[in-house]
């Protein structure tokens, strides 16, 4: 017995010492340690940090051709980091001596304080011997005063260069830079893969860069508060639905650090507070609170939750999932039996595939487990990072390689000569390939059934294109095989480019989570617009064939039509008609392109009804376009609204079905609610998300907005706050303020209203919503008529006050009048019969 409590005793102690040891352990100092304010002659101090001047250390030297110009102002900067900064005119390079090799963070500041340049239009690229850290920032283009940068690198020799490089007859610069040791055990080289049974390995070998890090439920955390000098900022304005959580605290000095989790990994203070269920106005008690964050959907983010148990009374209360997008991350997580304590810390890190998702957020969903007692669940603290990408970098497709300016050599030469043996024998090889396909393909001529063939992306097989003129030449694989020819036409590579001179960025027309769109010009003068796949995401194989599956067998003058398409080389080239001006959403905000008209804006909603009408009920199968927003559509040179990119589309329910069960799709600020709770798919989707654009043609700002007040960053939300009201016209925008016809925006106003019914079944269909559409438009073009009599449209008798209508009644059927609008001819003869029975709705 008493050698029993003696074991026990000494365990005890030991455990005492152990944790006494860790404590200590806890005051992180970095080896390297480089904080450094750039252009000024003193000291600079920042939250009890100092920041030395760059030209006064001997560890560390600023190289460059030319000569650096420094800048300096006096007046009021956000922090004095910013009161000075080095500008450069021709690339130039920090370079440091490292101590210790390892992770490290490097933390870059940036603000364009006035100087004999503008530097809030001075393109600025940093580079690192290895990663490519930011490409061509422009303040212009970004929505903030100053712009800071965290990176996490593993630096593996002893010198680290930083090189800053400006764009031709332009300065790069910067304020501040920080390149500061961590702690190795910070970042493992393994996560969790969300949706992927192996893990995600390598992380060592790639750079991070923060782009999230939260301290859930709490305040904001400075950098004096962490060993490791991070900034954790609170949560909320993250929260799909804010009034779904509560933040819950404690003191921070009752969190119990355990072996394996130390204060570098999170300080207390966010281990001390955390969001938890709200039960507020809530029926079910079963549901997810969910965080909603844009990203750039090309990257592969690194996710940490930071979890702790300060909510619950007693041990293994708590059981609760934990979803990264829609997958399961933490399934059925007891934080007891993991911690074997309350308030005691716990972190889980997962590699999540956002190019996967086909959408520009990253979602984190935390939900009660079925079997738990309680429902509840706690999230304390979360980090999102981005991963460098296949070219090593953390900003764009370019290489450090490429970016760097080129310095000519013999290699080059070298290069072309073995180039050009290399490219010959690469030719013949593929002439004798091709011999060899033509022979295998007429004894293989009968087995050719099915217009996708599913192949492989890097794999290397051979297909061979049928709408194809000639015969495919190079021996790289094709991804798809197109056996019908009733997909448009065929383009060639060597087409493409020479269209798009060589993807000439200057052409660029934008960039979306499919890859880039250039305008083009085909050899016959004709304009088009060519979307060039990300060959390596597979999610963009399917979207490109949805696409074109989806765009062959549509036409519609409110569709935007496909010309063709290539896929030679790997490569997943859609060309389009051109729209000259481009999509609605640049004609709304952010541009300065001038103001619509009410008129305008009517017509170009009319024409996107028209379109999605007809994808609705003009096909076979109805077809659901799943992303409607103000960016899919398009307006040609005259005004017409087009409605693009099909590439999520989905085929409605058959008819004994009601809905699709599918994953959940689309644009955050845009998504039906329903939809994403029940994961079912029908029209009415489509029809929500038609209301959230016309509230925004209505009021020009986006869906989502994160930087206004919570209750205003959601237009949905807030404009039917409004327009329950009756109060839309106070958020209007304010360019049609005395221009619009009070019934022709009560109308809209109403539209928009059932649009975004909380359920699908109150919604009106897209056919109805047109009619409602053609009202307001009718009501509007009356009552300007009375001012402009020499109006001569037929249609705009004054006939509409004379005659009440009620909105949305459905025993309307206005389909069979708008199916037939499946060709340009039909189009006018359409609208004046939808005209003719407004006239008596009901005689028919
Ligand atoms: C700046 O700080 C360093 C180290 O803290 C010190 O040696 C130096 O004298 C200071 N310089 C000025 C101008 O205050
Ligand atoms: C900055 O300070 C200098 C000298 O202290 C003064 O002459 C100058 O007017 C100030 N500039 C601004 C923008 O305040
Ligand atoms: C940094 O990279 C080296 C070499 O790849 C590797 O051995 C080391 O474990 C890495 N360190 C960290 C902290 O990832
Ligand atoms: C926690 O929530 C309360 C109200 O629910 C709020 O007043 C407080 O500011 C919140 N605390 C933090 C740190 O966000
Ligand atoms: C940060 O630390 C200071 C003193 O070290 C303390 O007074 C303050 O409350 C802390 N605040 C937060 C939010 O961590
Ligand atoms: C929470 O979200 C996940 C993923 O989207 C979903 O599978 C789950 O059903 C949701 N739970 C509740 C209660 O809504
Ligand atoms: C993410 O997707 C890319 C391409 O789709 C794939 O190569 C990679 O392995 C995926 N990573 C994870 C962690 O699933
Ligand atoms: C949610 O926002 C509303 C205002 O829109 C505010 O009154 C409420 O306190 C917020 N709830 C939480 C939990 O922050």
């Amino acid at each position: 017995m008493v050698e029993v409590k003696l074991v026990r005793w000494v365990s005890l102690v030991l455990a005492l010492v152990l944790s006494i040891a860790h404590i200590s352990y806890c005051d992180f100092n970095p080896v390297d340690n480089y904080l450094i304010t750039c252009g000024s002659s003193q000291n600079v101090s920042i939250q009890g940090r100092f920041f030395l001047p760059d030209l006064q250390q001997s560890s560390f030297v600023l190289k460059t051709q030319g000569n650096s110009i420094v800048a300096t102002s006096n007046s009021s900067v956000p922090s004095p980091i910013f009161q000075s900064a080095r500008l450069f005119p021709v690339p130039a390079s920090y370079k440091f001596d490292i101590q210790q090799e390892g992770r490290h963070w490097i933390r870059l500041y940036f603000y364009p304080i006035d100087s004999n340049h503008n530097l809030r239009s001075a393109p600025i690229t940093v580079v690192t011997e290895n990663f490519v850290l930011l490409n061509n920032f422009i303040f212009d283009n970004y929505n903030g005063a100053f712009l800071f940068k965290e990176y996490l690198v593993n630096l593996t020799s002893d010198t680290l260069t930083l090189t800053f490089i400006p764009s031709s007859n332009s300065v790069a610069f910067v304020n501040g830079i920080e390149v500061v040791s961590v702690p190795d055990e910070l970042i493992p080289d393994q996560a969790q893969a969300v949706s992927h049974s192996s893990p995600f390995s390598g992380l060592s070998d790639l750079a991070l860069e923060t782009v999230y890090r939260l301290n859930m439920g709490g305040p904001l955390v400075t950098p004096q508060n962490d060993t490791l000098g991070r900034t954790w900022e609170n949560d909320e304005k993250y929260l799909h639905v804010n009034s779904s959580a509560v933040n819950v605290s404690v003191n921070p000095t009752t969190i119990k650090y355990r072996p394996g989790v130390t204060p570098e990994i999170a300080p207390n203070w966010v281990y001390a507070t955390a969001e938890t269920m709200g039960e507020a106005n809530v029926p079910v008690l079963s549901f997810n609170v969910t965080w909603v964050f844009p990203v750039d959907p090309n990257f592969m983010y690194f996710v940490r939750v930071h979890l702790c148990d300060i909510a619950s009374k007693a041990l293994n209360n708590l059981v609760f999932n934990t979803y990264v997008n829609s997958d399961i991350a933490l399934a059925s997580l007891d934080l007891s039996s993991l911690t074997g304590a309350l308030a005691v810390p716990y972190y889980k890190d997962f590699v999540s595939n956002s190019s996967m998702e086909e959408s520009n957020t990253l979602t984190l969903s935390i939900g009660p487990d079925s079997d738990a007692d309680i429902s509840d669940a706690v999230m304390n603290g979360l980090e999102i990072m981005k991963i460098s990408n296949g070219a090593r970098s953390l900003d764009g497709l370019s290489s450090v390689k490429a970016l760097l300016p080129k310095t000519p050599s013999k290699k080059s030469k070298l290069g072309i000569i073995v180039g050009l043996v290399v490219g010959s024998l690469v030719a013949l090889l593929s002439i004798a390939w091709c011999a060899f396909c033509v022979i295998a393909r007429k004894s293989n001529a009968t087995n050719q059934g099915h217009p996708w063939l599913a192949l492989p992306i890097y794999g290397n097989s051979q297909t061979m294109t049928k709408g194809s003129t000639t015969s495919q030449k190079s021996g790289t694989a094709s991804i798809i095989s197109l056996a019908s020819s009733n997909f448009g036409r065929f383009f060639m590579f060597q087409e493409i480019m020479d269209a798009t001179n060589k993807f000439d960025e200057s052409l660029l027309l934008g960039v979306g989570g499919f890859g880039r769109v250039y305008n083009g010009t085909l050899d016959d003068g004709t304009q088009v617009a060519v979307k060039r796949g990300n060959p390596r995401s597979e999610q963009g194989l399917a979207e490109f064939r949805t696409e074109i599956e989806m765009l062959s067998k549509l036409r519609h003058r409110h569709l935007v039509s496909l010309i063709g398409y290539c896929d030679e080389r790997s490569e997943m080239i859609l060309v389009y008609e051109y729209m000259a001006n481009g999509p609605l959403r640049s004609h709304l905000y952010g541009t300065d392109l001038p103001a619509l008209s009410w008129k305008q804006r009517l017509e170009i909603c009319i024409g996107a009804a028209r379109g999605l009408h007809y994808l609705h009920t003009g096909a076979a199968q109805s077809i659901i376009h799943r992303d409607v927003k103000t960016t899919n559509i398009l307006l040609d040179d005259n005004f017409v609204a087009k409605v693009a990119d099909f590439g999520l589309s989905k085929t409605g329910p058959a008819l004994d079905q009601t809905h699709v069960s599918t994953a959940v799709k689309g644009s955050f600020g845009y998504l039906d609610p329903e939809y994403f709770r029940r994961q079912q798919l029908t029209e009415k989707s489509d029809v929500y998300s038609f209301g959230v654009v016309l509230m925004e043609v209505l009021c020009t700002r986006p869906a989502l907005n994160p930087g206004l007040p919570r209750e205003q960053v959601n237009i949905a939300e807030w404009a039917m706050n409004w327009q329950k009201k009756g109060l839309l016209s106070q958020i209007m925008d304010t360019k049609l303020i005395g221009k619009v016809n009070p019934a022709s925006l009560k109308k809209f106003g109403e539209t928009a209203e059932n649009c975004l019914a909380e359920y699908g079944v109150d919604r009106p269909s897209m056919g109805d919503v047109l009619w409602n559409l053609e009202y307001a438009l009718q009501l509007e073009e009356t009552s300007s008529a009375v001012t402009e009599p020499e109006d001569n449209s037929t249609n705009h008798i004054p006939i509409i006050p004379l005659t009440p209508l009620q909105p949305f009644d459905h025993s309307v059927n206005m389909n069979d009048g708008v199916t037939s609008s499946t060709d340009d001819d039909a189009e006018d003869s359409t609208t004046s019969a939808v005209f003719s029975q407004l006239v008596n709705p009901r005689g028919r």
